[in-house]
């Protein structure tokens, strides 16, 4: 017999929501939704909380947490603020925006992975924010998913793959954005730069500063090398099936794969479809392209085909962020 879950979905309903703020503030493990991705949140300062969810993702301890506040105010807990940051918080707080800045020693160093900064975002999603005021506490939370692996993005995606490490799943429904935030250095006003592509891309940021913002600039950083680019391997995102990207996919193209092979395209293609073609968006909408990408990745991870040809994103306002989970997602390093 396999061992069966251990973990519960939980509707978002007052009594739940007390019993998951107590559960958070008895150092257990809640996996909560957001407005990007799912996340598996403990409380922040609460070290030996916070040990617990690297070890129900079997994520490395060189790869940090971003913390979840409720308010500006718990701000100053946790990060040393400066102008800008503030600004930024201002025009997309809450929303999927991530500062990374000075640390305040209060923050244990296993969330920052040692380092002397720390990652901070006010989230969107309602339930998650009437949690977050219950529990009264800044919440440490990666995405839901053993490390590695595609992001969760509904109740059902953290279960299939936490299911027998956690115990308590909250259930927003699937996430609006489905993509993670934004991740932006706002440590020197001067050199302002996107770690991680988003939703927000360096452009809305530039406009809202008045200043020149660095757009994300793909570095792959080796397993282990934390100085660089703490946590963004190149490697991420992936399902277990082999995965190739193309920048289009012309009708000969698909014509030539086999069918063993599933084509996930980006936009409906105009060919009569097979059992093996896929798309993101029919119409190509990029919004809804962005929050289907991972859920279809892990339904295609599960149908045991030999590869997914996946096509990429043309431009537009999310394509850096999608083309970015798909290049790690594809990659083999
Ligand atoms: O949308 C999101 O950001 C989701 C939801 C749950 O909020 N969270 C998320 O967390 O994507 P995670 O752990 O999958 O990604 C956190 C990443 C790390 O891998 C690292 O790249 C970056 O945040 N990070 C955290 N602290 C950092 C720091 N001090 N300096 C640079 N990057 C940091
Ligand atoms: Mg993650």
């Amino acid at each position: 017999m396999t061992s069966s879950t251990t973990a519960r979905i939980y509707r978002g309903t007052p009594r739940n929501l007390a019993m998951l703020a107590n559960q958070l503030r008895k150092g257990r493990l809640v996996a909560v939704p957001t407005e990007t991705v799912y996340g598996l949140a403990a409380n922040a300062l609460d070290p030996r909380a916070c040990r617990r969810i690297f070890r129900a993702k079997g994520r490395p301890t060189t790869d940090p947490l971003i913390i979840h506040i409720h308010h500006l105010d718990q701000l100053e807990v946790i990060a040393k603020s400066n102008p800008t940051a503030l600004r930024l918080a201002e025009a997309y707080w809450p929303g999927p925006l991530t500062l990374i800045l000075p640390k305040m020693a209060i923050v244990p160093d296993l969330v920052t992975a040692g380092l002397d900064s720390v990652a901070v975002r006010i989230p969107r999603h309602a339930l998650l924010r009437r949690l977050l005021k219950k529990c009264g506490l800044p919440l440490a939370a990666p995405s839901a998913n053993t490390f590695g692996y595609i992001s969760p993005t509904t109740a059902d995606h953290v279960r299939s793959g936490l299911g027998r490490k956690i115990r308590h799943i909250l259930n927003g429904g699937p996430c609006v954005i489905g993509l993670e935030s934004t991740i932006v250095d706002v440590r020197n006003p001067d050199k302002i730069q996107v770690l991680r592509p988003g939703a927000i891309t360096a452009a809305q940021l530039s406009a809202t500063l008045g200043v020149a913002v660095a757009g994300f600039q793909p570095k792959p950083a080796k397993p282990g090398n934390r100085q660089l680019a703490p946590g963004l391997l190149s490697r991420h995102y992936s399902p277990k099936t082999k995965m190739f990207l193309h920048r289009t996919l012309s009708v000969d193209a698909i014509a030539k794969f086999g069918t063993s092979d599933a084509v996930l395209c980006y936009a409906k293609p105009n060919i009569p479809i097979e059992a093996n073609i896929f798309w993101l968006d029919e119409k190509g909408d990029q919004e809804k392209a962005a929050h289907r990408l991972f859920d279809r990745l892990r339904f295609l991870d599960d149908q045991g085909y030999a590869a997914i040809q996946a096509e990429m994103a043309p431009p537009g306002p999310l394509a850096e962020a999608i083309n970015d989970r798909l290049r790690r997602a594809a990659n083999r390093d």
